[in-house]
Formats: C-alpha cells, sequence, structure tokens
C-alpha cells in the first residue's frame, strides 16, 4: 500500500473553519501521515534530517495550505527550502525524493470565478502554483492538478462539511493513483 505524507501549513489554526475541517476528515484516511507544520515549528526550526526521513519512508505528498497573497503561508516555503537540498533532492546524486507523487490542495477566500484570465485575480490557480510545480518537477517529481476549494467565506457548515469528504475522497485517489 501506498503511504501519503501530507504537509501541512496553516498559521491560525484556531480560527480556520475550512482547513480545520479538511485536516479532520484527512486524519481518518489510513496510510496518511498528517504534517503540521506550524504546530510542530511554531519557531521555523525544522528538523531537517527529520523531515527528509518522512519523505523517504512516503511515496505521495499533499502540500495543503489556504492560499495567502496568492501563495503559502511563510512556514512551508520554510519547509520547501530547508528539506528539500541540493545533492539530497536535486542537483548530482539528488535522487531522494525522484519518482514521488506531489498533490496540492488549497483553499482561497476568493470565488472560482475570480481565478481566470476574465476573473478579478487574472489568473488560474494552476498558474499562480507554477513555482511549486516546477520544484517538484526539478525534484523528479509528478506534480498533478490542484484540490481547491474556493469562496470559503460564503460557505455553510454544510459546504464546509461537502467539501471535507470531497477531500477524503482525493486523498483515497491521491493513495491509489498509479
Ligand atoms: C494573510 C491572508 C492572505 C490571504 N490571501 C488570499 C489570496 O491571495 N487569495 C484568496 O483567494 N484568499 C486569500 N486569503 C483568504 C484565505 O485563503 C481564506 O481565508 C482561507 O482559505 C480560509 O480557510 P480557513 O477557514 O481554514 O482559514 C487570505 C487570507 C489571509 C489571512
Amino acid at each position: 500500500m501506498r503511504q501519503l505524507l501530507l504537509v501541512f501549513a496553516h498559521p491560525r489554526l484556531e480560527a480556520s473553519r475550512v482547513n480545520r475541517r479538511l485536516l479532520d476528515a484527512a486524519r481518518s484516511v489510513d496510510n496518511v501521515t498528517i504534517v503540521d507544520l506550524y504546530e510542530r515549528y511554531p519557531a521555523f526550526d525544522i528538523d531537517v534530517e527529520h523531515e527528509q526521513r518522512e519523505l523517504s519512508k512516503h511515496d505521495v505528498m499533499v502540500w495543503h495550505h489556504p492560499f495567502y497573497w496568492y501563495s503559502a503561508p511563510p512556514l512551508f516555503k520554510q519547509w520547501i527550502d530547508l528539506v528539500l537540498t541540493f545533492g539530497w533532492a536535486y542537483g548530482p546524486g539528488g535522487t531522494a525524493v525522484a519518482g514521488k507523487s506531489v498533490h496540492h490542495a488549497v483553499t482561497t477566500g476568493g470565488g472560482a470565478e475570480a481565478y481566470s484570465h476574465d476573473g478579478r485575480n487574472r489568473y488560474t490557480i494552476q498558474e499562480f502554483l507554477r513555482p511549486y510545480e516546477q520544484t517538484a518537477r526539478l525534484c523528479g517529481m509528478s506534480y498533478h492538478e490542484p484540490f481547491a476549494v474556493h469562496g470559503t467565506h460564503r460557505l455553510t457548515t454544510t459546504d464546509i462539511e461537502a467539501e471535507a469528504l470531497r477531500y477524503r475522497r482525493f486523498l483515497e485517489d491521491c493513495l491509489h493513483e498509479h
């Protein structure tokens, strides 16, 4: 059975409506290991060797965070910067993560219609996430279409429950993909 590492970053989970529920749904999926970065490293002092060992044990990763200023919260970037090192994840001899799969899971305050070339944000989510896509590719990983929950501020409790169920199914699909 494939193993999935869910790398999660939310700077204020106590105030979260949507991601907190998505994360709860993820906890109920077998073969998923959750790394809650802000809980584990509130001072940004990432244990690089530990994170690299964790990453080596998993076949699939999900990079999960709310969309902040068209990107990720800073601790997620710190994780990328410190963990995906030269000579380990890329460069000469850097093949530790080659062949793994990466999926992105993001939530946005903006509605789906805002993330189009005619919309208020002018670009699609995939376009905003290009640096992450290329980071994954440079390290020899395959990068897939993101799972996105849009218009978070307008979601009712019932809508959020439906999104949590959809996220659970998405994670199960990530585990079963080939
Ligand atoms: C600092 C900050 C920056 C944000 N930037 C964006 C953004 O660029 N685009 C967007 O659609 N929503 C943006 N939002 C809204 C968040 O994406 C939204 O509040 C979050 O996905 C809701 O999830 P939660 O209930 O788990 O916090 C931003 C929110 C904060 C606090």
